[in-house]
């Protein structure tokens, strides 16, 4: 049996990253899964959730870091298993959320090299598509935006463009940008919808690995 395909739905905030992600998982109905990082349902999940949602709680840059890290790690043998049975995966988010958001918090040692480290290994994506919109103010009128601990316009500035820099340090022939701005959701999705039909009918074999 062809394995499934593993697709990942980057981008900055709201520029319905998980809206598409949903309506990829519906075109392709029970051939294909979604998953979510961080996945704040496990036991680091957990960890992680209280500390994006509870600023008293606090943790030194690198530690987070790892966790994120460590979330990605602990489904990474079920990503692999439903791919070698045939299903694909749909990823909202992965490691270039983890290591734009912590290299762009600029702390001393904490490059993007030193980031990218501990995701060396996880599997790599068939596809990525990266969501870029052409600014970040339309994110204050986000219900509920500043919540959470990232949520400022400051620091999403600088995620912005730490992640082109991230997209210089780690190659990946197999990643697209996709300029959400000033498109709805439906000419969105009739632009990733050849993009993703293709490499899932693609015939791979074998995975590729950070
Ligand atoms: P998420 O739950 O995807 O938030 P949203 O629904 O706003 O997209 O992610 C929560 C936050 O965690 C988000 O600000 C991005 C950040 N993040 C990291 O800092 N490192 C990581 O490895 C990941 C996956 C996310
Ligand atoms: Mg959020």
């Amino acid at each position: 049996m062809a394995r499934g395909k593993l697709i990942l739905i980057e981008g900055l905030d709201r520029t319905g990253k998980s809206t598409q992600s949903e309506k990829i998982l519906s075109a392709l109905g029970d051939e294909a899964v979604l998953l979510k990082f961080p996945d704040r349902t496990t036991r680091i999940g957990e960890l992680i959730n209280q500390y994006l949602t509870d600023s008293n709680f606090e943790l030194p840059a690198q530690s987070i870091h790892l966790l994120f890290s460590a979330n990605r790690w602990e489904l990474n043998s079920e990503i692999h298993s439903l791919l070698e049975a045939g299903k694909h995966v749909i990823l909202d988010r992965y490691v270039y959320s983890g290591v734009a958001y912590s290299a762009a918090k600029e702390i001393p040692g904490m490059d993007i090299s030193w980031c990218f480290n501990p995701d060396k290994g996880l599997l790599k994506p068939d596809l990525t598509l990266f969501f870029s919109n052409q600014d970040s103010s339309s994110l204050q009128d986000r219900e509920g935006f500043g919540e959470e601990r990232y949520e400022k316009i400051e620091f999403q500035k600088r995620v912005r463009h730490t992640f082109s820099n991230v997209f210089d340090h780690i190659s990946d022939p197999n990643r697209a940008i996709v300029d959400v701005s000033d498109r709805s959701i439906e000419e969105v999705f009739r632009y990733i919808e050849p993009l993703f039909r293709t490499v899932i009918n693609k015939d791979l074999e074998g995975f590729t690995y950070f």
